[in-house]
């Protein structure tokens, strides 16, 4: 199964898929621990006090995205 990753509304990106096959790390390269995860939500809002991980946070601060993808032209 492929890693995918989906940019929620207003939300986290939600990583899912084969998690086993993803290294996420710090600046330095230390791994979070991940494993026997089915999916994982990454922070977008900046607010989460568990960063790289979203929390919640984003639903206090009102967290607006602009989520829809957008064709390129030409
Ligand atoms: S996206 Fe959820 S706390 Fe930032």
């Amino acid at each position: 199964m492929p890693i995918n990753v989906t940019a929620k509304k207003n939300g986290p990106y939600i990583v899912s898929g084969d998690l086993s096959q993803l290294a996420l790390t710090d600046p330095e390269g230390n791994k979070y621990d991940i494993a026997g995860k089915q999916a994982i939500a990454l922070c977008r809002c900046g607010g989460s006090v568990n960063k790289p991980f979203c929390d919640g946070t984003h639903s206090k601060l009102g967290f607006q995205a602009a989520e829809a993808a957008v064709k390129q032209q030409g």
